[in-house]
Parts: structure tokens; C-alpha cells; sequence
């Protein structure tokens, strides 16, 4: 019997989802799913094969927002595809929400291993923060796109913008980072690429905009870590020329 408040491991067959560590899982390997993503498997692994209502699923995953239909196919898609060949297992019921089929096993949470991300990486100070510019005029023109790519990044962990030089790709990118990255509590950073000559030079790129130390292994005294206080909202920007 799970206590109140314990986050289990749901299995079936290949498939693991963990909700201590916030992993979906195939085969032990964790697959890429962004956050809201992950949310929508959790409540439906734990409905226990019941039906959730479109309703029920966007007041636990969006508690007290306005969320559309289109918003929430968007994660059902995010789901679907990070769930690969398993994708089955996510069922629509037309018109009235989705259930999670398959046989599924619960067990408890033994917390062994600490997240990856406490154990790969820790901040040298708090990160909350920003370093994105501040925005001059307001976008013209984009509400459509905004409102796409901000489901799209609340679906996955990695969205791509390509199109010509001078089209409104950072512009967007930024426009939407602001928004988004207040809501990840390690905050929203720009990491600028374009100028680097060295692909190898792009892991330290990325650790100098986040200020962090490579391989810098936390203290055992640390304590648990606030939800998703080592989640960062990264947008990189980057330019290439093809001849
Ligand atoms: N929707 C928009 N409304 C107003 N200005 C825009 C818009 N999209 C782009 N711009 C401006 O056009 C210029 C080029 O946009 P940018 O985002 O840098 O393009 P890209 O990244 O695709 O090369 C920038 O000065 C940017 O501020
Ligand atoms: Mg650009």
C-alpha cells in the first residue's frame, strides 16, 4: 500500500514511469519529454486505467489557467511520440479524454541514486534568474506562433526554429523564453553559439551562461532539492551557412 504523498514507479513491460525521479523510461533508458508532458503521464498512470476527462487533466496539469483544445493534442502528441513504439498505449477516447492502457505495476520510490541532475551538475549560486535582453518593442504580428511554440516547449525538451536569416526566429524564441522561463525555477538563459569556431566549446558555452562548475559533485549534506530546482529553460541561439 503507497502512503499519501510517495512517488512510485509505474512499470509495464519496457516502460517505467518514475515519479521521484520525473523520468518516462524504455528499456532503463530515460527518454527527452518536457515537463507538462510528463504531468499528463503521471495522472493518467495513476487514474489506474480509468478514463481522465480533458477537463480533469487540464485543471491537474494547468491548475487555474485557461488551457484550449489545441494545447493539450499538443502534449497528447508529446507523449505519444516520446513514448515511441509504446505510443499505443496513450488511447483517446474521442471527444472525452485519454486513459493509459496496459497492465502496469506500482512500486514504491527507493531513493538509491539522487536525480541525475543533482548528481552531474550543481550551480556555484542560487540560478534563478534570467539573462535574456529586455524587449525593446513588442513583437508584431505573432500571437499565432507565440501561443505554438509555447505549448510546443511545455511539450517537449527540445524545439528547433530554422527558416532564413532575418525571418524572426530569436525574436520569437526570446519573445516566448520570457514567458516560459519564469516558470522554471532555475530560471530562463540565452546561450549564444554563433560566435563559437569548436563544436567542443559548446558545453562550456552553455556552463558559462548558467554559471555553473563542470563536474562539481554536491556535498551528501545537501538536502532534497525544491521541485524542478534543477530545471533550466535554455534558449540557444545559433547561426550556420550552408555553401
Ligand atoms: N514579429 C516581429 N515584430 C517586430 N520585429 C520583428 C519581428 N520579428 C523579427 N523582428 C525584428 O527583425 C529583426 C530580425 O529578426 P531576428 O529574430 O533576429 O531574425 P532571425 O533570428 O530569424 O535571423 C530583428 O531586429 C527583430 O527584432
Ligand atoms: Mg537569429
Amino acid at each position: 500500500m503507497l502512503a499519501a504523498g510517495d512517488r512510485p514507479v509505474y512499470a509495464s513491460g519496457e516502460c517505467e514511469i518514475d515519479l521521484a525521479r520525473r523520468e518516462l523510461r524504455i528499456l532503463g533508458s530515460a527518454v527527452p519529454i518536457g515537463g507538462r508532458a510528463f504531468e499528463i503521464l503521471e495522472v493518467l498512470a495513476q487514474a489506474a486505467g480509468e478514463l481522465v476527462t480533458k477537463d480533469e487533466l487540464m485543471n491537474r496539469v494547468w491548475p487555474g489557467a485557461v488551457v484550449m483544445e489545441n494545447t493539450l493534442q499538443v502534449h497528447a502528441a508529446a507523449v505519444r511520440k516520446a513514448l515511441g513504439p509504446y505510443r499505443g498505449l496513450l488511447k483517446t477516447e474521442s471527444g472525452r479524454g485519454y486513459r493509459l492502457l496496459g497492465e502496469w505495476t506500482v512500486r514504491p520510490y527507493h531513493a538509491a541514486r539522487p536525480p541525475v541532475g543533482l548528481r552531474q551538475l550543481r550551480a556555484t549560486d542560487e540560478l534563478a534568474g534570467t539573462n535574456f535582453p529586455a524587449s525593446l518593442t513588442p513583437l508584431i504580428g505573432r500571437s499565432a506562433a507565440q501561443q505554438r511554440l509555447h505549448d510546443l516547449v511545455s511539450a517537449y525538451r527540445v524545439v528547433t526554429l530554422t527558416g532564413p536569416g532575418g525571418i524572426g526566429k530569436t525574436a520569437l524564441a526570446l519573445e516566448v523564453a520570457r514567458r516560459v522561463g519564469a516558470e522554471f525555477a532555475g530560471g530562463g538563459w540565452l546561450v549564444e553559439l554563433a560566435s563559437l569556431s569548436d563544436p567542443d566549446l559548446v558545453p562550456s558555452a552553455v556552463a558559462g551562461a548558467l554559471r555553473l562548475r563542470l563536474g562539481y559533485l554536491p556535498k551528501p549534506s545537501h538536502g532534497p532539492s525544491p521541485k524542478r530546482s534543477c530545471c533550466w529553460f535554455l534558449t540557444i541561439v545559433n547561426m550556420s551557412s550552408t555553401r
